[in-house]
């Protein structure tokens, strides 16, 4: 399996905290170790450094603690940028923030008309755009997904609020092959992601559970929070390399590894 470059955009988690709740996983009166959560996420950036991938980074602000999640700072395929409109007005800021950081990039902007929250529910799979709803990104908003991107939109839909946005119920391993845990999704769901994906690596509560999915794969190394044991071991079956990460205290905001990573796809050639 070949392994591509990537480039990602991420976020120190230097104002980290769970100060709301407004997923499952947050509980505010518990406490949150910044500096742990620091180090943890520096751990995760070492580790994309060391397989050969970019790592740009966007200043935090002060104020926004899910700010570290960067996957949900927008959508970034073929050098368009789609910015994002949040559910919650707890991180309604967030949106503005990224935005600006896309613009001084050159990516080609686009403003979202309804709710979405980038790649925490917008996945290009192969050559399908795979969008999520149920809780966050808003049902109306795949039309425009596909109408700017130029890509097929599947809706998937979430039925878990545990598994409240796309990439904590999916991963995508590389252009053909998906892992996924089939009960956070809606019958039909189930059934389209059969027909579109039927070799992909059914993963289990207890994997899911640890956040196991929330996974980011350069088609060869998947990088995985290393609770996550019976879900490595599938995916080193079916040939993959996987690699261990402990965000503990991001995942007491209902995030991982691939929350804290937004994919930037500068066009065809660095998909
Ligand atoms: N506390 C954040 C929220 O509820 C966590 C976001 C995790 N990001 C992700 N891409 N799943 O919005």
């Amino acid at each position: 399996m070949d392994a591509t470059r990537q480039h990602f955009l991420m976020c120190r988690p230097t104002y980290f905290a769970v100060d709301y709740a407004i997923n499952p996983w947050m509980d505010p009166t518990a406490p949150v170790d910044t500096d742990l959560a620091v180090r943890q996420w520096e751990r995760l950036r070492q580790v994309y450094r060391d397989l050969g991938h970019t790592v740009e980074e966007i200043t935090p602000v002060p104020g926004l603690p899910d700010m570290v999640f960067a996957a949900n700072g927008g959508t970034v395929i073929d050098g368009k940028a789609m910015a994002v409109q949040f559910r919650d007005p707890q991180r309604a800021d967030e949106a503005p923030a990224y935005r600006a950081w896309f613009e001084q990039a050159g990516f080609e902007m686009y403003d979202p008309k309804h709710v979405n929250e980038g790649e925490g529910d917008i996945l290009l799979a192969g050559d399908h755009l795979l969008a999520g709803t149920g809780f966050r990104t808003a049902h109306a908003s795949h039309a425009q997904l596909q109408e700017v991107f130029g890509y097929p939109v599947i809706t998937m839909q979430l039925v878990d609020p545990r598994f409240y946005h796309l990439d904590t119920a999916l991963t995508v391993l590389d252009e053909r092959t998906v892992a996924y845990l089939p009960e956070a999704f809606s019958p039909g769901s189930q059934a389209v992601l059969r027909r579109l994906f039927p070799d992909a690596v059914h993963a289990t509560m207890a994997d899911a559970e640890v956040l196991g999915l929330n996974a980011v794969s350069d088609g060869r190394h998947v990088v995985l929070p290393e609770q996550a044991t019976g879900l490595a071991a599938k995916l080193r079956e079916r040939g993959y390399q996987t690699i261990g990460v402990d965000l503990s205290e991001l995942r007491k905001a209902g995030g991982g590894p691939k929350c804290c990573t937004l994919r930037l796809r500068q066009g065809k050639a660095s998909r």
